[in-house]
């Protein structure tokens, strides 16, 4: 056996949970900083918050470490990976002018501009009094109301009428964060159709695209109530087949990394884009510099191939040379488990049962999002407490065993969606019916 190598993820979701699962079972040792009661269990967690870059710098120097991971956007955004790099360590991820690509909505347009990447048209405004004005004049309505910077998710209006859309540029002028995070606000043409994430790993130069994905964004079943950071996702979904992901890559992938490298603003790292299926084709809703969560979740159950290899090509410049990844066949579903009051306020420390149940359940690994060890009891520690994960042979058997072991799992006032990949399920019927109808009839 050579050595195993030692390498540090930054985060605390379940993102950063599968993360740490996947790079174990590629045969690293793993350091998670700061991590959750899930990554305690299979790895070693150090109390530093995701934010802290001279205590991860720290850390990462003085346990030699020699590659880092990083999960969420804001470290990213923040300029962790140039610190790193200035200090000669070795970290997976985007600059902090290429994380610019989801840090700010201004400059992802002008990137997408650069690239001729098909996206909504947009105006920018500098003040609240400008972008009313807009909306006072504006005929064409449905609009989306953007904040420019990062907002945790609630810098996003979809505005169905001019009174919506002004509430909307009032929310935004009153809130001191988001005031703080935007400066601009960004007013869209609300586009229709199916979203889906289309996630890739690019060293700047070679592109490895990964099978698509669909999240569910909305709080509730049929995709209703409050926005939230994602309620389950599923891979891959059958919304992108294999022409359509081509096109994705070439119209949207190849482009936007391009125009990137040409702007003198390399990416390096994993370049999520969230995608809009209109009928005149995919365009970009927004673009993430890191792997989604709970996308992530779904999409490493089933890579069968090394993710560590990629990340390291991905540091070293040398994608090109890699194999591209191999997948497990079948599907994958990831179903949130949240606290009551999500994505309002909520409570924690509820004692979280059936954990091992659910997880001696075949094809199924319970990822843990938002939990701590209190007296050696695994309790809820937030909103999205469990990104419930299982592979199966067909998207309806992966659906049936994740919910099979979502009612192993309780605590008080736990909840989820019910509706996990129907839409997927219902879009594999209608192209069943659709093979079926165009079959020759038999001769008689
Ligand atoms: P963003 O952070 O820009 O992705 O926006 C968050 C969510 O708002 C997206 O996942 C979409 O559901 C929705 N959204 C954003 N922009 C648009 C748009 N132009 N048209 C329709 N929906 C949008
Ligand atoms: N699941 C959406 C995100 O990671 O941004």
């Amino acid at each position: 056996m050579p050595p195993s190598r030692r390498v540090l993820v930054v985060g605390s979701g379940g993102r950063e949970h599968a993360l740490v699962w996947k790079l174990i079972q590629d045969g690293a040792e793993v350091l998670v900083a700061p991590g959750n009661a899930g990554t305690a269990s299979i790895a070693e967690n150090v109390p530093i918050a995701a934010t802290d870059i001279p205590g991860l710098l720290d850390v990462a120097r003085r346990r030699g470490v020699d590659l880092t991971v990083v999960g969420p956007e804001v470290p990213l955004v923040a300029g962790i990976v140039d610190e790193f790099t200035a200090a000669g360590l070795r970290i997976f991820g985007p600059t902090k002018r290429a994380a610019q690509i989801e840090g700010s909505k201004s400059f992802c347009k002008q990137i997408l501009h650069r690239g001729d990447v098909p996206t909504a048209m947009f105006r920018e405004f500098r003040t609240p009094a400008q972008a009313r004005e807009y909306i006072e004049v504006r005929e064409d309505i449905p609009v989306v109301v953007k904040a420019d910077g990062l907002a945790a998710g609630k810098g996003v209006f979809v505005c169905d009428d001019r009174a919506a859309a002004l509430a909307a540029i009032e929310a935004l002028a009153a809130d001191p964060l988001l005031a703080a995070a935007s400066g601009n606000i960004l007013i869209e043409e609300r586009l229709d159709g199916i979203e889906v994430s289309v996630l890739a790993i690019t060293d700047g130069r070679t592109i490895v695209t990964l099978p698509p994905l669909q999240d569910h964004k909305a709080a509730h079943d049929d995709d209703a109530g409050p926005n939230t950071g994602g309620m389950g996702a599923y891979c891959p979904t059958p919304f992108v087949d294999e022409p359509l992901l081509a096109e994705i890559e070439a119209r949207i992938l190849v482009p936007t990394v391009h125009a990137m490298r040409r702007a003198k603003v390399p990416f390096q790292g994993v370049l999520y884009a969230g995608l809009m299926l209109t009928a005149q084709g995919p365009k970009v809703l927004e673009f993430n510099a890191r792997f989604g969560d709970p996308e992530c979740e779904p999409l490493l159950l089933r890579m069968e191939s090394s993710l560590l290899e990629l990340l390291d090509a991905t540091v070293d410049r040398t994608l090109e040379t890699c194999q591209p990844p191999r997948w497990r066949d079948g599907a994958a579903v990831s179903v949130v488990m949240a606290s009551e009051g999500y994505p309002g306020p909520v409570s924690k420390g509820q004692p979280i049962r059936g954990l091992e149940a659910a997880g001696r359940l075949p094809n199924v690994q319970v990822f843990h999002a938002a939990t701590r060890l209190a007296d050696g009891a695994v309790v809820a520690d937030g909103g999205r407490v469990l990104a419930v994960t299982a592979l199966g042979s067909s998207l309806a058997r992966a659906k049936l065993q994740a919910y099979t072991a979502v009612k192993e799992i309780r605590w008080a006032g736990a909840w989820c969606r019910k509706d996990i990949s129907d839409k997927g399920l219902r879009r594999e019927r209608e192209l069943l019916a659709a093979e079926v109808a165009s079959e020759e009839p038999a001769a008689s």
